[in-house]
């Protein structure tokens, strides 16, 4: 099997990131995610965009959407890049689904579906390794000891936009401008909806089934 195209859909906290690192492990794609991207260029000056912040940080931090030419171009890069990929975090409105599926093929579309108070409660308690990206959580996957990555020894800190607060808002964001999304592929009858409300394990174990039925 040549490396599929995966695209993994659900909300803020639906467990995106952790099927994610599976897939990159079993299938060999390239994780392609606007999240981590956006943080890692948290700074950058998109000024001259002329829009209501400057940089990509004050967008994540009120728990708002990064302006469309800025995530467009991060994914037209990578994408362009990868020889099998799982795209995360993206599309995220109706023009970033346009946008997407000018530039690429699709082999599979995942939705992870979980309820909103299971949502903010794995993103309060989620820990990520500053190191490796490693991601934990304080009550449902804790590390041997607090604070401390198992895999690399690097520190855990918790996102600055995983507040009850901002977490709240970025579900509703997602409400507004990405469950048209799911709807779209849905109606496109390309959707593989997922119960994500079970432990990593079983949520794999469907995630990998799906994939392998789709990608050959
Ligand atoms: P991004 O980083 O993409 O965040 P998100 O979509 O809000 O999703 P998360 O990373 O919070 O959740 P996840 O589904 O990956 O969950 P995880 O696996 O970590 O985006 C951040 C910001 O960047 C946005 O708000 C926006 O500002 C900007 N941005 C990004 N892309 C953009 C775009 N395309 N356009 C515009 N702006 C964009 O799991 C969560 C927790 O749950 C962890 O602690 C984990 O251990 C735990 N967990 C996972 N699975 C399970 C399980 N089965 N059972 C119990 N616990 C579990
Ligand atoms: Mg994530």
């Amino acid at each position: 099997m040549s490396s599929p195209n995966i695209l993994i859909l659900g909300a803020p906290g639906a467990g995106k990131g952790t099927q994610s690192r599976r897939l990159v492990e079993e299938f060999g794609v390239e994780h392609v995610t606007t999240g981590d991207a956006l943080r890692a260029n948290k700074g950058m000056d998109i000024g001259h965009l002329d829009l209501e912040y400057d940089t990509p940080g004050e967008y994540m931090d009120a728990g708002e959407l990064v302006p469309d030419p800025v995530v467009n171009e991060i994914v037209k890069t990578a994408l362009e890049a990868a020889d099998g990929y799982v795209l995360d975090g993206y599309p995220r409105n109706e023009s970033q689904t346009e946008y997407l599926d000018s530039i690429t093929d699709l082999d599979v579309v995942l939705y992870l579906a979980v309820d909103e108070d299971e949502l903010v409660r794995r993103l309060t308690g989620r820990r990520v390794c500053e190191d490796c990206g490693a991601t934990y959580h304080v009550d449902f996957d804790p590390p041997a000891e607090s604070g401390v990555c198992d895999e690399c020894g690097g520190d855990l800190y918790q996102r600055e936009d995983d507040t009850e607060e901002t977490a709240r808002e970025r579900i509703r964001v997602y409400e507004e401008n990405t469950e048209p999304v799911v709807e779209y592929f849905r109606d496109e009858g390309v959707l593989v909806e997922v119960d994500g409300e079970r432990t990593p394990d079983e949520v794999w174990a469907d995630v990998e089934d799906a994939v392998e039925a789709r990608a050959n």
